[in-house]
């Protein structure tokens, strides 16, 4: 076996113990202090063993000796043999899969019930159309997360790498940019800078069918009334986001995002390989999430899921709720008669904390109207004072910001908030 294939082959037994013993590199790196990236690093190969310091935090938290964790990275088929971990007779095909996939912070084994027509929509662009950039956006909790797994791992084999990072932490570009050229090229390119570093990557893009996705992007985009799109330091993500839209090769940027990056919106008017999904609830799928919980009144299950519009991670929060504190009685539950978020109510206080003053005055009165309401009803309500280009400039970026619906009737277009975020402001506003 040559010697780069047995870093693979390592990393990949590492991995396997990982699940053996329960605990994900996220988790891992907490426990250790060790960063996340380079303990991704480890599992896929490209750093063949740790060093003596942190082999021996590993070793601790995996409640293993150091030089049975030494074995693993030298004497790899041996070692997992000795420490017993599942199936090591890799297939060359499994070895060059596993070597050429990084999940990064993507969640494993996840569960996505429904999502049908989404997923036909999002496999034409991603397959079919080979669109460059698809943006993914929705409220917090909606379900993007889970989506986009789902459609990774199910055309995972359309594509010769996968790169998967979330930027919560707001990682530097160039962080991401070295560790997705360590993904396709196997070089550490540490001296290069990050111009130089988008053009490799774009290199790679073009030589390659890669899927790269980035996750929970909002942590880089600026916020409130300012008038630039990216938080200061993180302009350069505007600028790969706009050359791999804009420039020739095989491979997909996958966004996800509670907000539409608005560079890209402008782009995606101008060219049919940028498209974008704004995710909504879950439909007739919902049920699968209560009868998970076990609740029963099954007669009661489409009021609850409308009330919630069928947005998952609130109906699994009341549903848990309603499991325990209501003995599973979603009659009792309702008869409270208030609109309950538990924890799901932080995420979309974060959401309102992104507003610029405007949009958040625009908000509040939106949320006080209990009907649809048109642009020219908004300039007649005395408390907005505004004129129209600048209500349809809020209601725009309402929009990007997943927090408007907008309704089609009467050959009109009216306007109100998700329903969520409308009982959060009149509940907690
Ligand atoms: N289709 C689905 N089937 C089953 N569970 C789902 C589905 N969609 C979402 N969930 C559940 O709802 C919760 C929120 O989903 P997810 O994390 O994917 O949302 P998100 O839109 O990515 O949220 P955030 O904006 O906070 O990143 C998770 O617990 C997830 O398991
Ligand atoms: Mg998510």
């Amino acid at each position: 076996m040559k010697k780069s294939q047995n870093s693979y082959l390592a990393g990949t037994i590492f991995k396997q113990l990982l699940l053996k013993k329960n605990i994900n590199a996220y988790r891992l790196g907490q426990q250790t202090g060790i960063d996340k990236t380079y303990l991704s690093k480890l599992t896929s190969g490209i750093i063949k063993k740790p060093g003596h310091d942190k082999l021996a935090k590993i070793a601790q938290v995996l409640e293993l000796k150091p030089s049975q964790l030494h074995a693993i990275f030298t004497k790899p088929e041996i070692a997992a043999a000795e420490l017993n971990i599942g199936e090591i007779k890799l297939t060359q095909q499994q070895l060059i899969q596993s070597s050429r996939q990084d999940w990064g912070e993507a969640p494993d084994g996840i569960v996505c019930y429904g999502r049908v027509a989404e997923m036909a929509i999002l496999q034409q662009w991603l397959i079919q159309e080979r669109s460059r950039v698809i943006i993914l956006y929705g409220l917090n909790g909606i379900g993007k997360t889970t989506l986009a797994v789902h459609l990774a791992k199910q055309f995972q084999h359309e594509f010769d790498y996968i790169f998967w990072r979330s930027l919560w932490y707001a990682p530097s570009l160039e962080i991401i940019l070295t560790e997705a050229l360590g993904l396709t090229t196997r070089k550490q390119t540490s001296e290069a800078g990050v111009a130089q570093k988008i053009s490799q990557l774009l290199f790679q893009l073009r030589q390659n069918r890669c899927l790269l996705i980035f996750d929970q992007i909002e942590s880089i985009l600026a916020t409130g009334n300012t008038t630039q799109q990216y938080q200061t330091g993180y302009q350069v993500y505007g600028e790969l986001f706009r050359q791999i839209a804009q420039l020739e090769h095989q491979s997909c940027l996958l966004i996800i995002s509670n907000e539409k990056p608005q560079d890209l919106a402008i782009l995606e008017s101008a060219s049919a390989s940028i498209r974008s999904l704004q995710l909504q609830g879950l439909t007739t799928a919902a049920d699968r999430l209560l009868e998970d919980k076990q609740l029963s009144e099954k007669e009661l299950w489409h009021e609850l899921i409308t009330i919630y519009r069928g947005h998952p991670l609130a109906l699994k929060i009341v549903a848990t709720t309603i499991k325990e504190l209501f003995n599973s009685s979603i009659s009792e539950f309702l008869r409270q008669n208030t609109f309950f978020l538990g924890d799901l109510k932080f995420l979309i206080e974060r959401q309102y904390r992104r507003l610029s003053d405007a949009e958040r005055t625009l908000v509040c009165t939106l949320a006080k109207e209990n009907q649809l309401v048109s642009i020219s009803q908004l300039q007649a309500e005395p408390n907005l004072l505004m004129n129209c280009s600048e209500i349809i400039w809020l209601l725009d970026c309402l929009k990007r910001r997943s927090l408007l619906e907008t309704i089609q009737e009467n050959n009109q277009t009216w306007y109100t908030l998700q329903p969520i975020v409308k009982k959060y402001l009149n509940f907690y506003g």
